[in-house]
C-alpha cells in the first residue's frame, strides 16, 4: 500500500472511531480525576556533584542556571508563594498568565527558571525558549513555527528535565490508556477516540488526535520511522504540509498562524496524559519590543493580547504563560506593551497597592524587586556552600570574607553590586576559583584587585534589534539591504 492510502486509511479509521466514541459513552474513557499533589518545597536537598558543576560553571559565565537553582536562591518569596498558587490554578484546570518584569541583570531569568523547577516538582510539564530574532510569537516567515519548535524541544517533565521530553509525554498517555483498556476491556483505539474527542473542536485538533493515533498504530506494529515521525509533527518540525500527509496522514502542520491554538493543545493533551498541566515559560520578551517594524511589533502584541484574554478569562485550560521583559518593554509609550491600549488597560498596574506602598502579588505582571545587600550576602554564602560541595570544612572562605568582599564591590560600582548582581557573582566565583587552585593565597591579597563593573546590555542584544528590524521589514515585504 502506499504511503498516501495508508495515511487516507488512517484518517477514515480515525474519524469512523470518534463516531463510534461519539455514539457511546465508554467506561473509563474520560481520564480519572488527578488529587492535586500538594506543591513540594523547593529546598533542601542534597547536592550533587553535576548540579554543582552547573551551577558555578553558569555562575561564572553569567548565565542563570538549569538545575539546582534552590540551592543558591535568595528572595523573591512572595512571588514565589504567588507562582505557587499560579501552578495550582492550571493543576485545577486553569490558566494564568504573568508578565515578568525587571532591569537587565535583574534575575528574571533566574525567576522563571525556578518557577519552572517548581512546576516540574509539582508534576507539571513545562516548555520554555527565549524570544529572538527568527523567534516570535507572530510571523510570516517561520518565525513563529521556529518559538513553537524551540519550545517543543526544551519540553521538560519532572522525569526528563532537561529537555526533549515529547516521547515520553506521548509514552506516557498510551500507557495510560493501554492501562484503563485492560482494565476495562475496551480497545485502545476507542479509548484514545473518546479522549482526544473534544481536540476537533479547537483549532488543529482534529489533526492532533490524528497523529496521536498515528502513533499509537505505529507502536502496534513497531513501526519506528512512523513513531518518530508523530513525535516531529508535535514538536513542529515538518514545514512542508505534504511531508507531514505523506508521513501520517494528517493535513496540517504546525505553521505560524497556528503556533499558539498547538500550545492550547498541548495544554490539553499533558493533562490527559496525566500531568498537572503545561508552563510555558518565554523568555527575552523585549525582542518584541525591539521590532522596528511597527505592524509587525503590533501583531505580536495582538497575540499577547489574545493568550492575555484567552487566560484571564478562562478559555483556556491547564495552561500557564510566564514572559520575562524588561521595564521598557513593558511601559514604553511607543513601542512597549502599554502602546497597545488593550494591553495597557489589562496590565496596568494596580494604584491602591502603589499608594499602600504594598505589592500585588495577583496582578498580572510582577516586577521584581532588585535584591537587597543583605540578598546579596545570603546568595554568597549559598555560593560558597555549593562551591565546596556542601561540606562545610571545605569552605575557601570564613565569613569576614564575603562581607569584605560585598564592602569593595560597594567602593567599586555601588549599588549596582546587589541591584544587578551578575557580575559580582562572576567576580566571587572567579575568587573562589583561583583559591581552590592556589591554597597558598590569601583571600586578603586578592580581595583589592577584584575588579567588578556594572551589569550593562550587551551590544549583541542591540544588534539582534537591528537584525529583528530588517527581518520584520521583509515581513512586511518590503524588503531592504544594509551593509
Ligand atoms: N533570586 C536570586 N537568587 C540567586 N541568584 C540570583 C537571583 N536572581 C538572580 N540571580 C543571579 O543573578 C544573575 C543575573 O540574573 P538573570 O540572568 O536571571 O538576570 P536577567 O534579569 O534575566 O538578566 P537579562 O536582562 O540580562 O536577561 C545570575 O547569575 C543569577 O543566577
Ligand atoms: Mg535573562
Amino acid at each position: 500500500m502506499c504511503a498516501t492510502t495508508v495515511a487516507k486509511s488512517t484518517t477514515a479509521t480515525f474519524k469512523r472511531r470518534q463516531d463510534d466514541a461519539d455514539a457511546f459513552d465508554f467506561a473509563g474513557a474520560t481520564p480519572p480525576k488527578r488529587t492535586p499533589r500538594r506543591i513540594p518545597a523547593h529546598n533542601q536537598q542534597p547536592l550533587r556533584p553535576r548540579e554543582r558543576d552547573a551551577i558555578i560553571q553558569s555562575l561564572r559565565a553569567g548565565v542563570t542556571p538549569r538545575c539546582g537553582l534552590p540551592h543558591i536562591q535568595v528572595g523573591r518569596d512572595g512571588e514565589i508563594a504567588a507562582m505557587r498558587e499560579d501552578i495550582e490554578r492550571i493543576q485545577d484546570g486553569g490558566a494564568s498568565i504573568r508578565f515578568i518584569i525587571g532591569e537587565y541583570g535583574s534575575g528574571k531569568s533566574f525567576f522563571l527558571q525556578l518557577t519552572r523547577a517548581i512546576a516540574l516538582e509539582s508534576d507539571l510539564v513545562t516548555l520554555h525558549a527565549d524570544l529572538a530574532p527568527d523567534r516570535r510569537l507572530c510571523a510570516t516567515q517561520g518565525q513563529a513555527r521556529n518559538l513553537y519548535a524551540e519550545l517543543a524541544h526544551n519540553m521538560a517533565t519532572r522525569a526528563k528535565p532537561e529537555g526533549n521530553a515529547m516521547k515520553s509525554v506521548v509514552e506516557r498517555f498510551v500507557a495510560a490508556v493501554r492501562k484503563r483498556a485492560d482494565a476495562t476491556g475496551v480497545s485502545v483505539a476507542h479509548l484514545i477516540s473518546a479522549q482526544l474527542a473534544h481536540f476537533s473542536e479547537h483549532v488543529g485538533g482534529y489533526d492532533f488526535a490524528s497523529v496521536i493515533h498515528a502513533y499509537w498504530e505505529a507502536c502496534e506494529r513497531g513501526n519506528e520511522e512512523r513513531k518518530n515521525n508523530a513525535v516531529r509533527w508535535l514538536r513542529g518540525e515538518f514545514t512542508h504540509r505534504a511531508d507531514a500527509r505523506n508521513a501520517l496522514g494528517v493535513r496540517s502542520i504546525v505553521d505560524d498562524d497556528r503556533m499558539y491554538d498547538h500550545l492550547k493543545l498541548l495544554g490539553l493533551f499533558v493533562h490527559q496524559a496525566g500531568y498537572g498541566g503545561l508552563l510555558v515559560c518565554l523568555d527575552e520578551m523585549v525582542n518584541l519590543y525591539k521590532l522596528a517594524n511597527g505592524p509587525a511589533r503590533m501583531a505580536n502584541y495582538e497575540q499577547v493580547l489574545r493568550i492575555c484574554n484567552d487566560c484571564l478569562q478562562g478559555s483556556a485550560a491547564h495552561i500557564g504563560f510566564l514572559m520575562g521583559g524588561t521595564p521598557d518593554f513593558l511601559f514604553d509609550p511607543h513601542k512597549g506593551l502599554y502602546s497597545y491600549e488593550a494591553l495597557h488597560s489589562r496590565l496596568a498596574e494596580n494604584t491602591f497597592a502603589r499608594n499602600a506602598g504594598v505589592v500585588d502579588y495577583t496582578a498580572p505582571t510582577l516586577h521584581l524587586a532588585n535584591l537587597s545587600p543583605e540578598d546579596l550576602l545570603a546568595l554568597l554564602h549559598n555560593i560558597r556552600h555549593v562551591y565546596a560541595a556542601g561540606n562545610a570544612s571545605q569552605r575557601l572562605l570564613p565569613d569576614e570574607a564575603l562581607h569584605a568582599f560585598l564592602a569593595h564591590c560597594a567602593l567599586c560600582i555601588g549599588q549596582e553590586y546587589f541591584r544587578t548582581p551578575r557580575n559580582t557573582i562572576k567576580e566571587f566565583v572567579n575568587l573562589l576559583a583561583v583559591l581552590a587552585q592556589n591554597p597558598a593565597l590569601h583571600w586578603s591579597e586578592l580581595l583589592p584587585q577584584v575588579c567588578v563593573s556594572p551589569d550593562r546590555e550587551s551590544g549583541m542584544s542591540d544588534a539582534l534589534g537591528d537584525d529583528m528590524s530588517q527581518r520584520a521589514t521583509d515581513d512586511s515585504g518590503l524588503v531592504s539591504f544594509q551593509l
